[in-house]
């Protein structure tokens, strides 16, 4: 997919643009690259390409741990599919799929992260609502910014963004040497001692388990590199930063296929909906005790942190972003946004609540929905039932890492969405639990009231709570 053809075509046709980027990502995801392509990596100089296990033994120019931008994992296959493959194309993965990461190049096996694969669907909904939080945080630091050099005098502000609480931001007045406009010599000099679950730039960051990447289209690109051995040009430029003789693996319009891809893919459904719609069949002693599950699981508080529903105000994606933390304006190849194409003013674009292209259905009484977009809010934003706080918790000692990659917390994590999770076992970032009754003893730190709670409830509560968990399904319903 080239960039520059995209943006003519947006230009002549949003709507089209859309399509064409969405097909070019379904591609992209199932194909299968060779190595003539770019798949794999030197890994080290007997002519190996892949490799389930960090090589950081390999350490000779070109080899597993010389490679630029340096290798946390892989690569491991040749297709995005081949691992996102359960219950169908796109979905989660089986602990043999598991990523086994090593960003320290410590080359000791008790020092390695173990991802388990999740599911793809519909992630242009958690770009949306991370942009939309990220923005209100930023005004209200703006703001006590203003005030405390409007004042003189130190302040503080509650940091809130729909509603979820991260947290305390302090500022007191400094001076600076370079007057601002408005502000003459002052410039606020902020405090993020008090600031929680959010790194202090204030930008909710959402993908992969730990929450280390904010935009799919980042996030997307080191899965490229680290999977698959596909170096985007965006990422290395002209080099060959992997060493396999191939330069260009994937272009900028390739990455912009990938990710509106699966931004628009179908959002996760629940049993009980499809029932309502006379799309599955559910008895009404089970549809019951789903409901019961779902009274539990707010009594349990698990939704303090699984927030069952978030809404989203403005439900167009864009990418490129218009939103700063989600837009670079200049790629780590150095080649600014400009010249890569990536105009925010000619973004591909689609409505999370009309455009997803998958789960069309005609009902029953001939009425035809589109089960893939997300309902609307009556103010015509997105509903979204995405079961997270976009926050991150301390989970306790249980669901820690071996190591503490990022400097805020081995065992601190982003609350994982449940949109889904009846469809994509095994569970935990890890992989480590077998059923949902495991995943959810395994909550300690701050879950650990809510997860005593569950483990307080009869038997049968506790079944009706997991039937809860079990009716958020990932379903195909597209007639082949
Ligand atoms: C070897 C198996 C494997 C392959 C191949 C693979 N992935 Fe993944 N994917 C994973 C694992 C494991 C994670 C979790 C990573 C983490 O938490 O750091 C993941 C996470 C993701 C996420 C973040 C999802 C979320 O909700 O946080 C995206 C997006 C993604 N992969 C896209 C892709 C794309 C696109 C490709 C192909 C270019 C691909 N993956 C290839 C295993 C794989
Ligand atoms: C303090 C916040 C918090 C509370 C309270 C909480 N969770 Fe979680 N939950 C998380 C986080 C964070 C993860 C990801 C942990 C990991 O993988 O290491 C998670 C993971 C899960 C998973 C696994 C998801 C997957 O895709 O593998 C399930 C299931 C789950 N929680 C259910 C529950 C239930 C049921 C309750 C109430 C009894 C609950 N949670 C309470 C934060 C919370």
């Amino acid at each position: 997919m080239n960039q520059f053809r995209l943006n003519e075509i947006v230009r002549e046709d949003p709507r089209k643009a859309f399509e064409e980027a969405f097909e070019a990502g379904d591609e992209l995801t199932e194909a299968m690259f060779t190595i003539e392509r770019g798949a794999g990596a030197m890994v080290g100089r007997d002519g190996q390409r892949f490799t389930r296990m960090p090589r950081a033994d390999l350490n000779a120019d070109g080899e597993w741990t010389t490679h630029l931008p340096a290798r946390e994992a892989g690569p491991v296959a040749q297709s995005c599919i081949a691992c996102h493959a359960a219950p169908y194309g796109n979905g989660a993965g089986p602990n043999p799929m598991n990523g086994i990461v090593d960003p320290l190049h410590s080359g000791d096996p008790k020092k390695f992260l173990v991802r388990n694969t999740p599911h793809l669907f519909a992630l242009g909904a958690v770009q949306r609502i991370a942009e939309e939080m990220t923005a209100e945080l930023k005004a209200q630091e703006a703001g006590l910014g203003r005030s405390v050099c409007e004042t003189g005098k130190s302040g503080s502000v509650s940091l809130v963004a729909k509603g979820v609480s991260f947290g305390i931001l302090a500022a007191s007045p400094a001076l600076t040497p370079t007057p601002t406009p408005g502000n003459g010599n002052c410039v606020a000099a902020f405090d993020t001692g008090m600031v929680e679950g959010v790194d202090a730039d204030l930008i909710i960051k959402m993908f992969g388990w730990k929450g280390a990447h904010a935009s799919l289209r980042t996030f997307t690109r080191h899965a490229a590199h680290n999977e698959l051995g596909m170096q985007a040009v965006e990422l290395v430029g002209e080099t060959d930063g992997d060493h396999d003789g191939v330069t260009n693996e994937l272009t900028i319009g390739d990455l912009t296929a990938l990710t509106i891809y699966m931004a628009a893919l179908e959002r996760p459904t629940s049993k009980l909906e499809l029932a309502e719609l006379g799309l599955m069949e559910l008895g009404d002693g089970e549809a019951a005790e789903i409901r019961k599950g779902e009274a539990l699981f707010a009594k349990a508080q698990c939704s303090s942190c699984h927030m069952p529903v978030l809404e989203v105000v403005d439900p167009m994606f864009r990418e490129p972003s218009r939103q700063a933390g989600f837009f670079e304006t200049t790629l780590p190849s150095g080649q600014t946004a400009l010249e890569a194409g990536l105009l925010q003013d000619a973004a591909v674009t689609f409505d999370l609540t009309a455009d997803s292209p998958n789960n069309h259905v005609v009902l029953a009484n001939g009425d035809a929905r589109n089960l893939g977009a997300f309902p609307k809010t009556a103010s015509g934003g997105a509903r979204i039932a995405w079961y997270s706080d976009f926050k991150r918790h301390d989970m306790g000692e249980k669901l820690a890492d071996p190591v503490d990659v990022h400097g805020f917390g081995a065992s601190v994590w982003p609350t994982r969405s449940l949109a889904g999770v009846g469809s994509t076992g095994p569970w935990l970032h890890n992989g480590n639990a077998t059923t949902l009754h495991d995943a959810i003893i395994a909550h300690g730190g701050e879950a650990e009231a809510s997860r005593s709670a569950y483990e307080a409830l009869p038997t049968p509560d506790r079944q009706a709570l997991v039937a809860f968990l079990e009716n958020l399904i990932l379903q195909d319903l597209d007639p082949k």
